[in-house]
């Protein structure tokens, strides 16, 4: 059975002050929209349609960046989540498997789930995810009977024995497209709230002589954002659930509590993750690698029998052969060090490449931007660059060639060659004790004039 999405994402999210509409507010780098479309999409969706209104134009360039494919459909005016559904209806035509509604704003239902739902589609013609509710709130309730659900009814609509339900609506809905959208032409905005609600296809359903069923997930799935506090809940427990898929997948860290790892975070089993250490975006991590105390990474790759720190800082296009060491206080960006190569202190290595087994000084850096332009600095295998030096990119240093410590290089250094560039040192003999002499005297005179 092909498979359509349906993200709805039109809400202002007034409660999140912001200027940023509430689907683009961010969990583990990635906006809330982006989870419920990742999460979607393992069910390899034929469309995705994504139903935006506040924020319209920034929403669909979020959605289209993420998947070129989506879909995006404005909903002018949000007279509720049923209207909404109605305008996936263009996007959806020949469309004719099951299509599944998602909120945008509820990142972490699990893909497992929607295959449920998929699941039970097959002898059900509406397939309502539910949850049971620690605390019903204002959550719309599922009324059953006995396995089959008999309607929702939104807690402003509710009896009073109703709101005594625990057993809730998360919002997601699976349905073929013709069953869906025959139903919502028949729902009325006849209610407390005067919208269109989603939820009456349910009991729409039931009067035709269809059926309908609840498939129910942990209450920790349907989690939704709605102000910066829910969106600090959210990834807590982003942040919670990840560290202890990690811990099961077989990889070490000393003090998971203290680590903070993005949506797209691949760290293999065996590497051991040292206490404060954060994942940006984009970050893949090998088997048995260290990652050390207090080390930032984004956008790199690290391999096998890597150290990284502590106090490092990996950058976007960093790419760490096996073995390499990548000290304290060192930044890599967009650099490739070949394996066994060492960078172990205070040095910035950004747009270069360094060959096998070589050796970077302490206090190295590539000067790889003139004010407009950034150039490369190309290092060969098993050369050693002295401490201090200055590589003034674009330059090449050769395989097995060294760096006097200090130097400026400013021409390529040829494979072999000793590269050194920095004044003559010159020793004059007393003169230092003849200085300290002269500014210790001159410093018991201005304290005697000040007495
Ligand atoms: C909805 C459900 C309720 C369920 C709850 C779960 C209905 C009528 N009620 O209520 O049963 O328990 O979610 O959180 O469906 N949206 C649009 N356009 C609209 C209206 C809403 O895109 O016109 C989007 C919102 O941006 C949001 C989602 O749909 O992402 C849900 O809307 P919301 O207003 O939060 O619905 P609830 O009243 O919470
Ligand atoms: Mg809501």
């Amino acid at each position: 059975m092909s498979t359509a999405l349906v993200i709805l994402a039109a809400g202002k999210g007034t409660r999140m002050r912001s200027d940023l509409p509430k689907v683009l507010h961010k969990v583990a780098h990635a906006p809330l929209l982006i989870h419920a479309m990742r999460s979607g999409a393992e069910l390899e969706p034929e469309r995705t349609v994504i139903v935006t209104g506040h924020g319209a134009e920034a929403v669909e360039a979020v959605a289209r960046d993420h998947d070129e494919a989506a879909i995006c459909v404005v909903q002018a005016e949000q007279l509720g989540t049923g209207h909404a559904v109605q305008h996936a209806r263009d996007a959806l035509a020949g469309f004719t498997g099951d299509v599944i509604v998602l909120y945008g704003d509820t990142p972490f239902i699990r893909p497992e789930t929607l295959a449920k739902m998929a699941e039970a589609r097959a002898s059900h013609d509406v397939v309502v995810l539910g949850f049971e509710a620690a605390d019903p709130g204002k959550y719309g309730r599922l009324v059953m009977q006995g396995d089959a659900l008999h309607k929702i009814v939104e807690f402003k609509d509710a009896t009073k024995a109703q709101r005594a339900i625990t057993l809730c609506n998360s919002g997601v809905v699976a349905a073929s497209a013709e069953t869906l959208f025959a139903l919502l032409d028949k729902v009325d905005n006849d209610n407390a709230s005067g919208e269109y609600y989603l939820t009456d296809i349910v009991g729409l359903a039931r009067t035709d002589g269809l059926s309908a069923t609840a498939v129910t997930c942990d209450e920790a799935e349907t989690m939704g954002v709605n102000s910066r506090a829910d969106l600090a809940a959210a990834e807590a427990a982003f942040q919670r659930a990840r560290r202890a898929e990690l811990l099961d997948s077989g990889v070490t860290l000393t003090a998971p509590e203290t680590v903070f790892l993005a949506y797209d975070t691949h760290i293999g089993p065996d590497t051991e993750i040292e206490p404060n250490v954060v994942f940006g975006p984009g970050v893949t991590i090998e088997n048995g690698a260290q990652i050390r105390a207090f080390s930032h990474l984004e956008g790199c790759h690290v391999s096998r029998g890597a150290i990284v720190g502590p106090y490092a800082r990996l950058r976007p296009g960093a790419e760490l052969s096996e073995d390499v060491r990548v000290g304290n206080f060192v930044e890599i960006k967009n650099a490739t060090l070949e394996a066994r190569a060492k960078v172990n202190h205070l040095s910035y290595v950004g747009d270069a490449s360094v060959g096998e087994a070589t050796n970077i000084g302490a206090g190295t850096i590539t000067c790889n931007y003139d004010g407009v332009f950034k150039h490369r600095t190309t290092i060969g295998a098993r050369a050693f660059i002295g401490s201090n030096t200055m590589l003034v990119a674009p330059v090449t240093v050769g395989d097995e060639a060294m760096t006097a410590s200090g130097t400026v290089v400013t021409r390529d250094v040829p494979e072999g060659a000793l590269a050194m560039a920095r004044a003559n040192q010159t020793n004059r003999e007393g003169l230092a004790r003849k200085m300290f002499d002269m500014l210790k005297s001159k410093k018991a005179r201005k304290a005697k004039e000040q007495s």
